[in-house]
């Protein structure tokens, strides 16, 4: 069997990093093709360095644009690696756009397709990333699940179960993998804040950031937090960009303790957030990284893609409201998360399981 691994963006690489070992440890064939949707040093090159990862055998080297130049991109350099490396298998993760262009290019080929966080549904069609997650598992043959949501959403669009595989949270593999190495993380001495004594801030998503107003409410409501608790934001090029553009900034900028960074590698972001008081974001992966850890996490959108992180985990879903975000972190700040666990099969062991259903799909073809 010969497997073609694809990422692309930085959520992509903690995903695929504890496969590519998983793989490697049981003597499967592999490439790992990176499609340069994410270039830049602290988006890329950190994650295959802290995470272990060897280096991309292809780059291709696709870089920013629309959503059509970026995915069309990826479609015409992937098409050229699959007819080149002819692989049994292309194991795609996540949501990005690279996920779904090299979803594409597989299926046009009758290569088949393993995807990696397959089932996740925020029914928000206005996501880029809801649009991907429902035509890549449309394409896909292996539908690797991180939680029973997703094997529900799968089978109600449809989905034949015996191409359905609940494996649990690949994420997760790479957070255990790697929290006894964060802790030699300096990062906290290089901000001169104590464990438990400050929040952490992550903005990207398109709807909060790209619409002038909305980002605006957002950074008041943050930066009144930011009166009583520091805030570390680690900051994604895409909101940097809106934030230079934002004059009305510059009168709330220095309010509030509100530290602005560009963005962290991994293991000095999980340090951060592993011994932070409350975290407020955005983010997909963040939201399930905060229920593994036991951290508080206010998500700042109308919807979650990840429920279980709410209906098990620390998360809670505000929107951009600002009364419904100020009341959210008051009761996090107050240390009252409620009984949250961890969910089943969030064991750092879903590598082992995915490998496990890809060998067993191999033998019976
Ligand atoms: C992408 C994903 C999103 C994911 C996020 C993770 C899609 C549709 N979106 O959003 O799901 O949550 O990555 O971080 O795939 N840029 C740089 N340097 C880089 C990369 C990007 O400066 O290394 C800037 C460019 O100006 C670019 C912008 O960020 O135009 C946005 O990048 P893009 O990959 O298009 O989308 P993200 O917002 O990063
Ligand atoms: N992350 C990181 N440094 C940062 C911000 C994020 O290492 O400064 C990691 C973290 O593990 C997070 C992952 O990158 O879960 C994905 O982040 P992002 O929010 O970019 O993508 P999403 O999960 O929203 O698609």
């Amino acid at each position: 069997m010969k497997i073609l691994n694809v990422v692309g963006a930085r959520p992509n690489f903690m995903k695929m990093a504890p496969l590519v070992r998983c793989l490697e440890a049981r003597g499967i064939e592999q490439k790992l093709i990176h499609t340069g949707q994410h270039y830049d040093d602290n988006m890329s090159k950190v994650f295959f360095d802290d995470l272990g990862m060897p280096a991309p055998d292809i780059y291709m080297g696709v870089g920013s644009g629309s959503h059509a130049e970026q995915t069309a991109r990826v479609m015409v350099e992937f098409e050229k690696v699959c007819l080149e490396e002819k692989p049994d298998l292309v194991v795609v993760v996540g949501d990005v756009n690279s996920t779904l262009a090299c979803s594409i290019v597989a299926a046009k080929l009758w290569i088949p397709v393993a995807h990696v966080e397959a089932g996740l549904r925020s029914r928000d069609m206005k996501m880029p990333e809801e649009v991907n997650r429902v035509v890549t598992d449309r394409l896909t043959s292996l539908l690797l699940t991180p939680s029973p949501d997703g094997d529900e959403n799968l089978i109600a669009e449809g989905v034949s179960k015996d191409k359905i595989f609940l494996v649990g949270n690949i994420m997760i593999d790479s957070l255990l993998a790697n929290v006894e190495r964060a802790k030699k993380s300096t990062i906290l001495d290089e901000l001169k804040i104590a464990p438990k004594s400050y929040g952490v801030l992550t903005l990207h998503r398109p709807s909060n950031v790209d619409d002038k107003e909305t980002l605006m409410r957002l950074l008041k409501v943050v930066h009144e937090i930011a009166d009583e608790i520091p805030i570390i934001f680690s900051c994604h090029p895409r909101t940097a960009q809106r934030l230079d553009e934002l004059d009305e900034y510059n009168a709330i900028r220095n309010t509030g303790d509100v530290r602005i960074m560009g963005p962290l590698g991994y293991l000095d972001f999980m340090r951060l957030v592993s011994q932070s008081k409350i975290v407020l974001t955005d983010s997909g992966g963040l939201q399930e990284e905060t229920t593994a850890l036991q951290i508080p996490c206010v998500t700042l959108r109308e919807n979650t893609e990840r429920p279980i992180t709410v209906t098990e985990g620390t998360n809670t879903v505000v929107g951009t409201d600002p009364d419904k975000i100020r009341a959210a972190a008051r009761k996090a700040l107050d240390g009252n998360i409620g009984d949250a666990k961890v969910p089943h099969l969030w064991d750092g062991k879903t590598a082992e399981r995915i490998v496990d259903v890809f060998q067993k799909w191999h033998a019976g073809r």
